[in-house]
């Protein structure tokens, strides 16, 4: 199967509705307002009450119950506020995709953990833009939902191969002539108008080292690296069962030791707690 056919095939793939996409560039719109950004989330009653719901989860910590859009806005920015409108659009389009036959919960609870873990990580090494890292971290394997999507048989086939010879993802995708995944991650955040840094680190998570003189090394070291701790610890399931190694020039790029990893899985524990409520976003609200 060649890219070019997969990615003719992309222009299919749901695109965050049009309610997703106007949060999308409100928020990157400088002259917008907190209350531009909250009139247009109104607009849906439903996706209102999930981001208040998410907003005042224990993964922000407010010291009070925030009622108001307008309030979450000023108080969590505008980014963090779109990217509880983006997990809620990808949750629905990864676990509720009614054509697919697959359950991918575990695949989400891996979306959420590398999201979680890079905003963490962005933290600890001083990125001053933690929130895009967020949204990276959830789309980095967006493109294995779309190889479900477009072309069943071969998803199926990759994983079969993944868990018979316990190996990799990519790896499979490679023995069956595959596109790799990473690829079609970046295309369909770049389809989605997300910022370039999330195009970036999703397209690199598996290859750091080809990033070397890139302004973008950073972000996919980050990316990459939360991915492997991730799978380590098995939160949730990426179809990967072996076959993936860290890079040291991801770790060099952001100058921290392998001891530093420790630190971070203990850190980042704790934080997947808190981040529960968003392995539950279908939860009506109450
Ligand atoms: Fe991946
Ligand atoms: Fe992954």
């Amino acid at each position: 199967m060649e890219l070019q056919e997969i990615l003719l095939k992309i222009d299919e793939l749901p695109t965050p509705d049009p309610i997703v996409q106007r949060i999308v560039s409100v928020a990157s719109d400088p002259n917008a307002s907190a209350k531009d950004l909250a009139q247009v989330i109104k607009l849906d009653a439903s996706l209102t009450a999930r981001i208040l719901r998410l907003v005042n989860s224990a993964y922000y910590g407010l010291p009070r119950k925030i009622v108001a859009l307008n309030e979450a806005i000023m108080i969590l920015g505008f980014k963090t506020v779109r990217n509880i409108a983006l997990s809620i659009f990808t949750y629905s389009s990864v676990v509720k995709n009614k054509k697919s036959t697959v359950d991918h919960y575990q695949l989400w609870k891996h979306f959420i953990g590398t999201a979680v873990g890079c905003e963490l990580l962005a933290q600890m090494v001083g990125y001053p833009n933690k929130e895009e890292l967020f949204i990276s971290g959830l789309l980095h394997d967006i493109g294995k939902v779309a190889l479900d999507y477009i072309f069943p048989e071969a998803f199926a086939a990759v994983t079969k191969l993944t868990k018979n010879l316990q190996i990799s993802f990519m790896q499979a995708e490679e023995k069956l002539n595959l596109p790799n995944h990473p690829i079609i991650s970046g295309k369909m955040i770049e389809k989605w108008n997300l910022p370039e840094i999330v195009v970036y680190s999703a397209s690199g998570h598996h290859a750091p080292n080809n990033f070397s003189e890139s302004v973008y090394s950073d972000v996919v070291a980050i990316v990459h690296i939360v991915d492997f701790l991730i799978n380590l610890m098995r939160y949730g399931d990426s179809y990967t069962y072996g076959g993936l190694t860290l890079s040291s020039f991801a770790l060099n790029v952001l100058g921290i030791k392998p001891s530093f990893l420790t630190n971070l899985t203990e850190k980042l524990r704790l934080r997947l707690i808190e981040a529960e409520d968003f392995l539950k976003i279908e939860q009506e609200v109450s």
